[in-house]
């Protein structure tokens, strides 16, 4: 079932809705590698147009040199302003709730101590039982530098025995379960491992409710669905831009403060002098002056390089009509593979994403049901089908709508057809 509204695969074949695709075109943008690239969940393609951008600040370094930090549309100091609008709309926030800054890591890092205020009587924070181990390792170190025990304080998520995927009520049932001693609520938007899409808007709801704050790790969710962080009223978020958003290795990550906190004076920060007023900053004076948005979250001044490539990416997003436009072919890419891997491979391989459409994006999560998985994966990869194996037993794939076709979920699926054969 699609979205209400978009239209449906039904019984189209790939080549009819790639000459549908009112994207089809935006594939030319990228520099796809050679065979079947459906990894774009791990790391994006090149946009085209990333050369060009990279190399303008290349040339303007080369020919301006210092004077670069200063001067014209492109001056280095601002340059992390030129991302922001881009950024907000994708993630559903306003401009001063937005920025892009450091590795994801690291924002969630700095995120959590404005955020994780822990006192003896309210000091847990939950997590996923499966979490990306930087998260939980994140959230495991906060605690301790805050001289609690995670014995004691950290609340893992499970799914319930024989099940793959977290069931929305027992998120919420946990988080009233741990109620006034819960501090805060660390969870994925998608999950990195089954895909599945979590409910955020109820999770804020029940997390506010207990009077806990309620922080996202957005890496799987960017670019891939839609988000309304502000209308949710999400305290705190930050994403990495190497997956969806194709900034490249290592790219810039980004990070989202709701605007009730962005000016609070009282929350706790680890400030650097990128977060002081942009005005009176090179006066090199030392009185902290922070600017009132979440860039006084800031702590050095912006890689511009990897800058540079993300803004060649958001550009090429715009292009493309943004997210939603993403989504509705997502959408359509979604039920057209459920469909090509239920005829074709039907009871050898099981998808352990969530089947509504609601709580999945583009992300597969499968298991060969009979047989050695790692070793369909390690053929698929010979056959230059670019996906990826996280242990124990799943091989993920993600059809990312800006640059695969429907041919290529064709493609996929016979080659994965032949190996398991
Ligand atoms: C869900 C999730 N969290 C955190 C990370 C770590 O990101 P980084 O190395 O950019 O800090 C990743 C990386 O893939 C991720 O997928």
């Amino acid at each position: 079932m699609t979205t209400q509204g978009r239209s449906s695969s039904q019984d189209r074949t790939a080549a009819e809705l790639d000459a549908a695709d009112p994207l089809a075109h935006i594939r030319h943008e990228f520099e796809v590698p050679d065979g079947v690239y459906m990894v774009g969940n791990s790391l994006g393609a090149l946009p085209k147009a990333t050369r060009e951008y990279v190399n303008t600040e290349l040339d303007r370094w080369s020919s301006l040199g210092v004077e670069g930090h200063f001067t014209g549309d492109l001056a280095w100091k601002d340059y992390h302003g030129l991302l922001t609008d881009q950024l907000a709309s994708l993630v559903g926030a306003h401009t001063d709730e937005v920025v892009a800054m450091n590795g994801l890591t690291v924002n969630l890092h700095l995120l959590m101590v404005s955020f994780y205020q822990p006192t003896p009587e309210r000091h847990k924070i939950i997590i996923e039982s499966h979490a990306f181990p930087s998260d939980h390792f994140a959230a495991e170190s906060q605690i301790r530098q805050r001289g609690f025990d995670p014995a004691e304080s950290l609340i893992t998520l499970e799914p319930r025995e024989g099940e793959e995927t977290l069931r929305p009520d027992d998120i919420l049932a946990t988080i009233a379960e741990h109620g006034d001693q819960l501090a805060l609520i660390l969870l994925p938007g998608v999950q990195y491992y089954t895909g599945q899409v979590l409910p955020m808007a109820d999770i804020v709801k029940a997390g506010h409710a207990v009077g806990a704050i309620v922080g996202f790790d957005l890496a799987h969710a960017a670019g891939n669905i839609e988000l309304s962080l502000h209308d949710w009223g999400v305290d705190f978020a930050a994403w990495c831009t190497y997956k969806y958003l194709n900034s490249g290795p290592g790219g810039v990550a980004a990070a989202y403060v709701h605007r009730r906190h962005v000016d609070d004076q009282d929350l706790p920060k680890l400030v650097g002098w990128w977060g002081t007023n942009s005005a009176t900053r090179f006066a090199m004076e030392t009185t902290f002056d922070p600017i009132p948005t979440i860039e006084s979250w800031q702590l050095s001044n912006a890689p511009v390089l990897t800058m540079a490539a993300l803004r060649a990416s958001l550009d090429v997003i715009d292009k493309a009509g943004g997210v939603a436009a993403m989504r509705a072919k997502s959408e359509l890419q979604i039920e057209y593979f459920d469909r090509r891997l239920a005829e074709t491979l039907g009871g050898r391989i099981e998808n352990i994403t969530p089947s509504a459409m609601s709580e999945r994006g583009c992300q597969y999560a499968l298991r060969v049901t009979k047989g050695d998985g790692k070793r369909v994966f390690d053929e698929l990869e010979k056959a230059r089908v670019l996906c990826d194996w996280r242990e124990p037993d799943v091989i993920r794939v993600a059809p990312v709508p800006l640059y695969n076709s429907f041919a290529d979920i064709d493609r996929f699926v016979e080659i994965l057809d032949g190996i398991v054969q």
